[in-house]
């Protein structure tokens, strides 16, 4: 057991929302606060990592100590996650990236008319998927949150982003809240944390995430 187990690893992490504009004041956005990916975040640099967080628009004040890049949309996180990648060993994604963007976005305020708007939507990339599938994939852990089902779900998004670890949690529990519990899943199983702050659960994830870093040089 090391106080620094992570010491001279390279982490980054997403965390938060994204928001997609619809005009130049309005947009589509979730309820994600940015808490457990700032509190794992922190957990990183507590245990000797060199951590850069990309951040969605959150109400959290920045953890000292970290490189945090700001940004709004997926495509903006995308473009963010994808410039710093290649020097990270580990990739943390912790973002409720929106599925989709606004296609017809308007460069002007949308006024109030006669007929109703039409919102068009395409689909966002998928920043885990494409980092996991990279050549030089660094280490990476992603999150599920689902409503029902969970641990099915997540056992099907882990195999089919193919990522190593993941983080499952029931979305109503942890949006928003201070305390999570969650389970972790990866190729020995299933390994369910009791509830706790997010701090602690960080804590928790950056200890099994240091053990399975150390079976794979092991290896
Ligand atoms: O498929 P789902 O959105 O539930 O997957 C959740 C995981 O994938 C999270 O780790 C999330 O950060 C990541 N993700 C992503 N880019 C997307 C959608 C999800 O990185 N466009």
């Amino acid at each position: 057991f090391s106080a620094k187990p992570l010491a001279g690893k390279k982490v980054l992490l997403t965390a938060g929302p994204t928001y997609e504009p619809i005009d130049t004041v309005r947009g589509i956005t979730n309820i994600s606060s940015g808490k457990m990916g700032y509190a794992l975040a922190r957990a990183c640099r507590d245990a000797g990592a060199e951590v850069t967080l990309v951040s969605g628009p959150t109400a959290l004040t920045p953890p000292t100590l970290v490189h945090t890049i700001a940004v709004q949309s997926a495509q903006d996180m995308y473009q963010a996650v994808l410039a710093e990648v290649g020097r990270s060993d580990v990739f943390i994604s912790v973002a409720a990236v929106a599925d989709y963007r606004v296609k017809n976005r308007s460069e002007h305020k949308i006024k109030k008319g006669d007929s109703l708007p039409v919102i068009e939507l395409e689909e966002n990339p998928d920043i885990l998927a494409t980092v996991a599938g990279l050549p030089a994939a660094p280490f990476c852990v992603g999150f599920a949150a689902e409503s029902q089902n969970l641990l099915q779900y997540a056992d099907q998004k882990r195999r089919r982003k193919k990522v190593p670890l993941l983080v499952a949690n029931l979305a109503q529990h942890a949006m928003g809240a201070d305390t999570n519990s969650v389970t972790l899943l990866d190729d020995h199983g299933q390994h369910p944390l009791p509830d706790m702050p997010k701090a602690d659960v960080a804590r928790a994830i950056v200890q099994h995430l240091a053990q399975s870093l150390n079976l794979k040089t092991e290896n």
